[in-house]
């Protein structure tokens, strides 16, 4: 899809550079004159916004990591430093602990627009298990960072989640022994954790740069589902349509995200996690971040503790199968008629499950949550059996003609003149 390369250096300095480290040449070809299918929609900048919120989530964090201190009896006094002491420091902190909430809306965003569009069939699968990687390293970095505070919901989250590794037979001791550092939660469990949560973004973002080589080679797809056939008449540069398009989505996504920093910063979190740790007194409630918590369902909703475990892993690993799960030859869910009406259903079990992980291990919940526990895994079941049985609507041939369908009358004429003339790298 990147094809040839386009760029011409224009000053004896860039040739010189050129043939010596090629690094303009690699950017211009990805970021200006590669070829981006001509009618994506706003779901498709949210790749961008996720690259943004990376970024500003290892800035601030490693600010914020030159006033805190990673000590069981320093740990939260530090965060209250931070917020009342440091310049700016409530900034920091608000924009880390709201950004990590804003990154997953994202990246939800994110996932559910690839489910939508089949972004993860042929020839997308790589590029779709690195996501599906990027997304578990995000849970482990997240998950490590809400610890650091070393509030009530840090000390009492860590001991729930990393007791579940008991589960497992034989070294299961072993492994939360190790993950401990010790016999219970304590300092060198904080200690580890703030070593791992400042090294994993670092991981993510390697694991990104992969991620986008990997679009770059097999390019975007795009909401027909319809590969791109030509690429005069299907795409349009990068630059400036999609970087253009990319930046408007980013600053409406910052407004929202300004929004809870300055309004309601508080509103994601739990009250409990401004009150310091304290191993002698269990909280009535313990919740994960609201990110978490349509897995934290899946594993309560197992009456055995081995099996929730097993089960909440393969929630997350079932999605690295779905390339091969779903049968249907047609990518976007458009065209699927049965297909679209399951993706939708699939969306509010899991809108269902996030808040059932919200409410207490008690009667009804229980019961619902073994009951859409099974509705998640049924999805994907149901994705190879609908992919054979299903009569897709029928495809446009080509991006354009897709395009030129939307216009009526006049404007689709002049549109079609337009895209004759449609300034094109490839072109
Ligand atoms: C730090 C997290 C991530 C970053 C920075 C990132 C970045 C990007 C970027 C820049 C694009 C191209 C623009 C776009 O299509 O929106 C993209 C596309 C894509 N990403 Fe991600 N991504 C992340 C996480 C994920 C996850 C968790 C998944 C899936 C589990 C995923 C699956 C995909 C797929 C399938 C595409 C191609 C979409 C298409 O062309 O239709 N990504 N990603």
């Amino acid at each position: 899809m990147s094809g040839h390369s386009t760029y011409v250096p224009k000053t004896g300095f860039e040739r010189w550079l050129d043939a010596r480290l090629p690094i303009v040449r690699l950017m211009h070809d990805s970021a200006v004159s590669y070829p981006v299918p001509r009618n994506l929609n706003y779901l498709w900048t949210f790749g961008g916004i996720l690259v943004f919120m990376l970024v500003a989530q290892i800035v601030t964090g490693v600010i914020l990591a030159m006033h805190y201190t990673p000590h069981a009896t320093m740990a939260f006094n530090s965060v209250e430093h931070i917020m009342r002491d440091v310049n700016f420091g409530w900034l920091l902190r608000y924009l880390h602990s709201n950004g990590a909430s804003m990154f997953f809306v994202a990246v939800y965003v994110h996932i559910f627009r690839g489910l939508y569009y089949g972004s993860y069939k042929a020839p997308r699968e790589v590029l779709w298990i690195l996501g599906v990687v990027i997304f578990l390293l995000m849970m482990a970095t997240a998950f490590m960072g809400y610890v650091l505070p070393w509030g009530q919901m840090s000390f009492w989250g860590a001991t729930v989640i990393t007791n579940l590794f008991s589960a497992l037979p034989v070294v299961g001791e072993t492994i939360v022994t190790f993950l401990w550092g010790g016999y219970s939660v304590d300092n060198p469990t904080l200690n580890r954790f703030f070593s791992l949560h400042y090294l994993l973004p670092f991981m993510i973002f390697g694991v990104v740069i992969l991620h986008i080589w990997a679009l770059h080679v097999v390019g975007q797809n795009n909401p027909t589902g319809v590969e791109v056939k030509n690429v005069q008449k299907d795409t349009v540069p990068f630059t400036p349509y999609a970087t253009i398009k990319d930046i408007f989505g980013m600053v409406c996504f910052i407004f929202v995200f300004a929004y809870f920093v300055f309004y309601q910063p508080n509103f994601m979190g739990h009250a409990d996690n401004y009150i310091p740790a304290n191993p002698a007194v269990t909280p009535t409630h313990i919740v994960p971040e609201w990110y978490f918590l349509p897995f934290y369902a899946i594993l309560r909703a197992i009456p055995d503790k081995l099996g929730g475990v097993l089960a909440m892993f393969a929630a997350i690993a079932v999605l690295a199968f779905l390339p091969w799960l779903d049968t249907s030859k047609v990518k976007s869910m458009r065209y699927r008629p049965v297909a679209r009406v399951l993706f939708w259903a699939f969306l509010v079990v899991c809108i269902v499950l996030g808040y059932l992980g919200a409410m207490p291990a008690e009667e009804p919940f229980v019961t619902y949550s073994r009951i859409f526990t099974a509705l998640y895994f049924g999805y994907f079941i149901s994705l190879v059996l609908v992919g054979i049985f299903e009569k897709p609507a029928k495809l446009p041939n080509s991006i354009a003609d897709s395009v030129l369908a939307n216009t009526k009358g006049g404007s689709g004429a002049s549109l079609a003149a337009a895209t004759a003339s449609e300034p094109n790298a490839k072109g």
